[in-house]
């Protein structure tokens, strides 16, 4: 029985990276090559990785709610659906994203040489809304000063995070991933003394060590990204980078979480927003603003080389004529009776993990 391989969602923490997100241009053209390119990406990445493996260059592609509906209709994946903006004490907005290739490398050349690759190849069906180029800073540190990434979980524990499983079984070995760019103040942060920046981030600033219970404020940001369920915690994987840009005066932190149901990170987004309770919100939010913000599905590798054979899906137009129903944009094939994808049961291997809570 064939086994559905992820896509590298929880590959080691690297130096370099690169995220594109893109539109994809109307017609059927546009949507043929973005098609066609889920089913190259493997190839692509192998001639480039191929170059120098201690590189370790991967890319994710994921794909926004609207992209899935236009590009393969039904079956869809069952927790996908366009960012939802939140409004508290302060914004987050939900901007455009089709697709999301998430580069990474210990070399910048490597990342810049797929990014290349890729954006040749979908010219003139894409439209890049977003790029940015991260790169580590130090000892893994945000421009703020602080070691982001520490209570990342690894190994199974990463894999219970970010795999879907027996929830979604069509879509198993898929994830969701929620992109954030953030533009920090860090003229008006760095003017804080090193202790009031310590209890807004719940650790110390120096050696990077967890504030203890009885300083750290409920409103610290890692507690308030902090969220246990029926008595189990429920982690998503970060691998923010931070960023830069002299000549716009941009300074930031990309976030970039995954998470096997999105809910678990917008969860976190509402504590770190409009507060828990509300009103005790993040003040990381008071120097950190959120300038995008775009919900992704990430196909496990076996269903993204699949997804390029599948037909088009007709337009509104299409659907009117042939009787389909019209205003969903989306086709409703015949799902296999197992409610698979028809690839036969897809199994993630030796990676076993419980039902999702959310
Ligand atoms: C300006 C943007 C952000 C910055 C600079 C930032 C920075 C940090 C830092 C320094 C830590 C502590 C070290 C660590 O455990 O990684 C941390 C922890 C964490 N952050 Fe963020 N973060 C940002 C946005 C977010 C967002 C948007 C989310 C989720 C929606 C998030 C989720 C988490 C989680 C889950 C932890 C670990 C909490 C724990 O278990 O201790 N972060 N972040």
């Amino acid at each position: 029985m064939p086994s559905a391989v992820p896509q590298p969602v929880f590959s080691q923490l690297t130096r370099a990276a690169i995220f594109l997100v893109a539109t994809v241009n109307t017609g059927t053209e546009p949507e043929s090559a973005v098609r066609a390119l889920c089913g190259d990406l493997a190839a692509l990445l192998r001639a480039v990785g191929f170059r120098d493996l201690q590189g370790q260059l991967s890319c994710v592609m994921a794909l926004g709610s609207e992209a899935w509906d236009r590009l393969f209709g039904t079956p869809k994946p069952k927790d996908l659906h366009p960012f939802r903006e939140i409004h508290g004490r302060h914004h987050a907005v939900s901007t455009p994203g089709d697709l999301l290739f998430h580069i990474r490398s210990t070399r910048m050349d490597l990342c810049f040489e797929l990014a290349t690759q890729i954006t040749s190849r979908l010219h003139g069906a894409i439209t890049l809304v977003d790029e940015v180029q991260g790169f580590t800073y130090f000892d893994d540190r945000d421009l703020i000063g602080f070691v982001d990434g520490t209570e990342n979980p690894v190994n199974q524990a990463a894999v219970n995070a970010t795999l879907i499983c027996e929830e979604d079984t069509g879509f198993a070995a898929g994830s969701y991933v929620i992109v954030q760019k953030y533009l920090h103040d860090l003229a008006r942060w760095n003017e804080l003394p090193v202790e009031a920046q310590e209890r807004i981030i719940g650790r110390t600033k120096l050696a990077d060590i967890e504030l203890d219970d009885a300083v750290k404020p409920s409103c610290a940001h890692n507690a308030l990204t902090t969220i246990i369920e029926n008595g189990e915690q429920l982690e998503i994987v970060r691998d923010n980078m931070p960023f830069g840009d002299f000549g716009k005066g941009e300074f930031g932190t990309y976030f970039i979480g995954y998470a096997r149901s999105p809910r678990r990170i917008e969860q976190m987004l509402e504590n770190m927003f409009i507060g828990r309770p509300p009103g005790n919100y993040d003040r990381l939010l008071d120097f950190s603003r959120a300038v995008t913000g775009t919900l992704f599905f990430v196909p496990s590798a076996t269903l993204l080389e699949e997804l390029a054979t599948r037909d088009s899906v007709p337009s509104t137009e299409d659907s009117a004529l042939t009787g389909l129903e019209a205003g969903t944009g989306a086709r409703s094939r015949p799902a296999p009776s197992d409610g698979s994808l028809g690839t036969g049961s897809l199994k993630i291997g030796s990676l076993k993990h419980e039902a999702g809570h959310e």
